[in-house]
């Protein structure tokens, strides 16, 4: 009988998707939340058919070069900039992530993200609990409205269409949107969503919501000049990656007033936080949470799991990146 392939679980995961794995794989899995150092993933990778991983394992030519044993990676993570995926396809590696079973769980949180953010709860909360609440006053942590406002949405796949929903169907917002490719007109319609360049939804939006993949074009979509097109006293929230963001000019522009608030659940260094950011009042921070449900994340483990299995034992992955890779 042949041996299991060999597999590495890179971070702790549930039990039971561990136990799913163990019935067709020899299992090597990372029992910490800290992540192995580039070094210790190439270590632990040898010999390893598959690798289960997670957004903070960074996948890249030199790492396959030094696997070359491996055949699929497979993300817990909608998100795969961690992973280059030509390079995967060079070496004939296939690659897969998690779509879909996260995107109404992140839109929620996008959208609460925006609400606690304009409305000013994380400020009114510190405020509370270090005793600052003295009395009322006419403009006492007043916010921006969400309802009727113009909602903006840069990134229009399916978390940005769920986003969209909340705003246009839950709280009658104007929602306008950039992507880049337009959606269809009835999937417009639908949605009652304007397309229009980057530029415009910069300045008509009231609150604008990132939600486009990061990849190196992308890298600062939001800097200094963006900034300066934003109408004063909007609200920015960012749920995509932290590298979309330029951190030090929207740190000024939230500091200058020119910003009304930001919400951020990304971060270009995470876990460390910009410092300045974490001195500002205005500015909403958590710590990458968008699709942390006790559901979705056991989905998208579950999700990780069934890639991994069908493209070692010969069925057919869900959610591949490359799919060319299994036809060669
Ligand atoms: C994703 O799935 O890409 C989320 O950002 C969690 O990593």
């Amino acid at each position: 009988m042949n041996p299991k392939p060999r597999v590495l679980v890179a971070r702790r995961a549930p039990a039971e998707v561990l136990e799913r794995l163990a019935a067709h794989f020899e299992v090597d899995a990372v029992a910490g939340d800290v992540p192995l150092t580039p070094a210790e993933l190439r270590e632990r990778l040898q010999g390893k058919a598959g690798a289960f991983i997670t957004g903070t394992e960074r996948i890249d030519g030199a790492l396959l070069d030094a696997c070359p044993e491996l055949r699929v990676v497979a993300t817990m993570s909608v998100g795969f900039n961690h992973i280059d995926v030509p390079a995967c396809s060079a070496h004939g590696v296939l690659a897969t992530n998690t779509p879909d079973v996260l995107t109404e769980t992140t839109a929620d949180f996008g959208f609460a993200l925006l609400m606690a953010t304009a409305r000013r709860m994380a400020e009114g909360e510190r405020l509370l609990r270090d005793g600052g609440w003295k009395s009322w006053s006419w403009d006492f942590l007043a916010g921006s409205d969400i309802h009727g406002a113009t909602l903006g949405i840069l990134g229009m796949g399916r978390i940005g269409q769920a986003i969209a929903r909340r705003g246009r169907f839950g709280f009658g917002m104007s929602v306008i949107y950039h992507n880049r490719s337009r959606l269809p007109a009835d999937t417009e319609a639908e949605l009652g969503a304007r397309y229009m360049s980057k530029d415009e939804l910069l300045r008509e939006a009231d609150h604008l919501v990132l939600v486009l993949p990061y990849s190196a074009a992308a890298h600062h979509s939001i800097a200094a000049p963006e900034l300066a097109l934003m109408k004063p006293g909007a609200t920015l929230v960012n749920i995509a990656r932290g590298g979309i963001v330029d951190e030090n000019a929207l740190a000024e522009a939230l500091r200058a007033g020119r910003l009304a608030a930001a919400g951020l659940d990304v971060f270009e260094g995470e876990p460390q936080v910009n410092p300045v950011l974490l001195t500002l009042p205005n500015v909403v921070l958590t710590p990458h949470i968008a699709s942390a449900t006790m559901k979705t994340r056991l989905a998208m483990a579950g999700l990780a799991a069934d890639n991994l299995i069908a493209a070692l034992t010969g069925g057919t992955p869900p959610t591949a990146l490359n799919p060319e890779v299994l036809s060669r």
